[in-house]
């Protein structure tokens, strides 16, 4: 009955029952981390289609460490990394590395940690200021804002992780589906992917 009472509060089915499915895992969440959406499987798709045997991949922002452990649970030949510049979150991350045993290190970081890199990827914050009074209950009253907002066209966590990237490596962004030209514009050779819905939604292309 407490469950229902959660719920009727507008509390996200996740975060009430502790799990999120995520590919083919199936995820701890608490409120110290973004619950991982759907849309986000597009840029594991990516990774996994991107990175050859051996490749060391990177996953900037890792929340729960979704995006990171699906990419290293599909692709075992793959050397993969994970950072979030939050505690909690590189907390959750750990956790579920080791409950899932995935061979994935998870640091705490604000950008891309020093390294080697072939590929990068990262679902950073994107969402512009002004959306955040619009968006429903269940993210405004429970997820943190500052996982998902990132300035006044919701560029500057893309804009600054593209800045702190060695040239030349390969990076995969999750974005919203109006800031596609943007990010490309940000990157060279870059090619965007769209989800189902035929919306844009993860650039990959090179740090120029
Ligand atoms: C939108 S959430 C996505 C979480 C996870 N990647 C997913 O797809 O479920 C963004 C995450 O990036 C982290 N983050 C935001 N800015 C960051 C930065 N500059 N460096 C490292 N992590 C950052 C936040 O703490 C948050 O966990």
């Amino acid at each position: 009955m407490e469950w229902v009472r959660r719920r009727a509060r507008r509390e996200p089915v996740a975060y009430i029952i502790g799990r999120k499915p995520f590919r083919t895992l199936e995820l701890e969440v608490d409120p110290r981390v973004l619950i991982p959406r759907p849309e986000t499987e597009l840029l594991v798709e990516a990774a996994v289609e991107l990175a050859d045997i051996g490749a060391r991949v990177h996953d900037v922002g890792t929340g729960s460490g979704a995006v990171a452990l699906a990419i290293a649970d599909e692709r075992p030949g793959l050397r993969v990394s994970a950072s979030d510049r939050s505690q909690d979150a590189v907390d959750v991350a750990q956790r579920n590395a080791q409950r899932l045993g995935l061979p994935v290190e998870v640091t705490c970081a604000s950008g891309l940690p020093e390294g080697e890199y072939d590929l990068v990827v990262a679902n950073l914050p994107y969402i512009r200021e002004d959306e955040w009074d619009g968006l429903a209950p269940e993210i405004r009253e429970y997820e943190a804002r500052d996982a998902l907002v990132a300035g006044e066209d919701g560029l500057d966590e893309i804009r600054a992780l593209v800045a702190d990237t060695p040239r030349g490596t390969l990076l995969a962004l999750e974005h919203a589906p109006d800031q596609d030209e943007a990010v490309r514009k940000m990157l060279a050779d870059a090619t965007t992917r769209e989800d189902l819905a035929g919306r844009a939604r993860v650039t990959i292309g090179h740090v120029p």
